[in-house]
């Protein structure tokens, strides 16, 4: 930091690094980004519930005995003592302090108790969240804020509302509001603060600190902030983003609660140093209006959260009189028996909402299926395949020959789309669940490099797409086509598709699409991707790009 004022927390960089390889040993990471492992979760918060109810109980016994001793004794001590011209009186008073006194001050019952307690953590704690658990599920928070533009105080309070320049709007009211304590947002806040992110640490410690305030000298084992920290760190937020003057009110405040602490008085003397060289420190500032950090797309930023913000719009060409429901039996006989129920959601690009595609059976199984193979998903990084933020979600690739209900499923897509959805012409099933926050940034589902690991299976692109809702979402998750400007919320039990590319075989810039972060619910979709190979007689290519 050279001359400047010290931060809290130490050196920055070297503690990220080391955060970052830490990821890759810990086997149970990533809870955060599968709504599945966040239930299992808590079942593992019911057996810790279950062992610190027996320490309670068991603890509380040792008390109230150790209360009948203490009232015993000083029964006898009432009017000047025991009186020790009475024999009997004087043997147990010389007995209580030979061996009673001992025995009860010595009681091994307090640790045997805390070790029962501790045992039954030290079961559970390789299965538990690792930080970067916590920390994923904070910055899905953030993303929720950014996207859906949610207000911080709201979200500490447990609600979910909009704020806007003229008003507030309510999103959501959760049947039971969950709310955050002032150690919650002092976590937050510093997620962001540790990113050098004072767009989001500022309004989450601001949160943290007026919590703390208000509870003062309360104090709670659970926590692991303070006051005097959240103050600390505010404060250095601030003179990051230049409000030197409301960084120095903060850190005086902060020094009377830690009178001690030397890095605070130098800071302080640092920014009154600053103010005085240059009073207009701040108003300069004024101008360096906090940005919110960029994303992975940023381009298409503003398009994509607009469309997650309509929560799942109609297309506005929703009028048009080519589109419609219809019964769609696709001349096929298969669905002669039962036609399809069919909208067409938009024409360009071509998009159709099959309804009740699959029933509640063939969903439930099927994420039954595929939950013992959840992993994290990847994205397609160069040649190979990685994690990514922009990607919060674990996924199963569940055969056909897993159960029939899969094979069912690819012979009713075969039916419906005329496209051949067996494996190899097509992928197998993905299976998804979204954790929390849980999103897909704009992307394409075809290759859009003849790198990709994509063309592995030799069969071409990914044609089209075909994707099943397996879930019901309360709030969020649209599925959101970012240039042709609609979004599609989740129906559950529908299916989605959609070409991705043209006839003569180049991708559809048109299919760029998203999944909005999931705010309330588990998002559960299928995935099967149709490639080229295969489809010659069922989709003759073109040389028009246009078709
Ligand atoms: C500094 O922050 C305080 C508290 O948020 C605010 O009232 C003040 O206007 C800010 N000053 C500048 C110059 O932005
Ligand atoms: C984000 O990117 C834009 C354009 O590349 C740049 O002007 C802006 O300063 C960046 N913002 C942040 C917070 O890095
Ligand atoms: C997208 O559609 C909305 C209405 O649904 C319209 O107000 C907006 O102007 C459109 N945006 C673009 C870029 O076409």
């Amino acid at each position: 930091m050279g001359c400047g004022p010290g931060m809290p927390g130490g050196a920055l960089w070297p503690l990220l690094l080391c955060v970052s390889w830490l990821h890759w040993l810990h086997a149970g990471a990533d809870m955060y980004s599968s709504m599945a492992s966040i239930q299992q979760a808590v079942g593992m918060e019911g057996a810790l519930l279950q062992h610190l109810g027996q320490y309670l109980q068991q603890e509380t016994q040792r008390l109230s005995d150790l209360r009948r001793f203490y009232e015993k004794v000083q029964a006898s001590h009432q009017a000047g003592g025991p009186p020790v011209q009475d024999p009997i009186l004087a043997y147990t008073l010389l007995k209580r302090l030979q061996s009673e006194w001992m025995n009860v001050v010595h009681s091994s019952e307090a640790n045997e108790n805390i070790q029962a307690l501790k045992e039954g953590y030290e079961k559970v704690k390789q299965d538990l969240p690792a930080p970067e658990d916590v920390e994923g599920a904070a910055k899905a928070l953030m993303r929720l804020q950014d996207v859906y533009s949610l207000n911080v105080n709201g979200l500490a309070r447990g609600m979910f509302q909009r704020s806007s320049s003229s008003d507030t709007k309510l999103l959501y009211n959760p049947p039971h509001l969950s709310i955050m304590s002032a150690d919650d947002c002092f976590h937050i806040g510093k997620v962001a603060y540790d990113m050098e992110d004072y767009y989001h640490s500022i309004p989450w410690l601001e949160e943290a600190v007026s919590r703390f305030r208000g509870s003062y000298g309360n104090w709670r084992t659970e926590d692991e902030g303070s006051l005097e920290e959240a103050l600390d760190y505010l404060a250095f937020s601030y003179y990051k983003a230049g409000n030197i003057s409301h960084a120095l009110d903060l850190s005086r405040e902060c020094l009377l609660y830690d009178p001690d602490n030397g890095r605070l008085a130098r800071n302080i003397a640092k920014y009154e140093q600053i103010l005085y060289e240059s009073p207009t420190a701040d108003a300069d500032a004024e101008e360096m209006k906090l940005q919110r950090p960029n994303v992975t797309h940023l381009k298409t930023r503003d398009l994509y959260e607009g469309l997650c913000q309509t929560l799942g719009s109609q297309p506005t060409s929703y009028e048009d009189p080519h589109m419609s429901c219809m019964y769609d039996t696709n001349s096929h006989p298969y669905l002669l028996l039962q036609p399809m129920k069919k909208e067409i959601v938009s024409l360009r690009p071509q998009v159709v909402l099959y309804h009740d595609f699959v029933s509640d059976l063939e969903a439930e199984k099927i994420k039954e299926l595929a939950s013992p193979w959840l992993h994290r998903s990847v994205v397609a990084s160069g040649e190979k395949q990685a994690e990514a933020e922009y990607r919060i979600s674990k996924s199963a690739w569940l055969k056909d020959t897993i159960h029939p209900f899969v094979q069912n499923l690819d012979t009713r897509i075969s039916a419906v789309t005329g496209l051949n959805a067996h494996p190899p012409y097509a992928e197998y099933l993905q299976v998804v669940n979204y954790g929390i926050g849980g999103h897909y940034e704009p992307h394409f589902d075809h290759a859009t490099s003849r790198k990709s690991p994509l063309y592995r299976t030799n069969t071409g692109n990914r044609l089209a797409t075909f994707m099943i809702y397996l879930s019901h979402v309360d709030l969020g998750g649209s599925t959101a086509f970012v240039f042709a400007n609609f979004s599609s919320p989740v129906v559950k039990n529908a299916a989605v598709f959609w070409w991705n590319l043209h006839r003569n075989g180049l991708g559809d810039e048109d299919t760029l699409h998203a999944g909005c972060p999931v705010i309330i619910g588990s998002k559960w979709v299928a995935n099967k991707w149709i490639h080229e190979f295969g489809q010659e007689f069922h989709r003759p290519c073109g040389r028009s790009p246009e078709d």
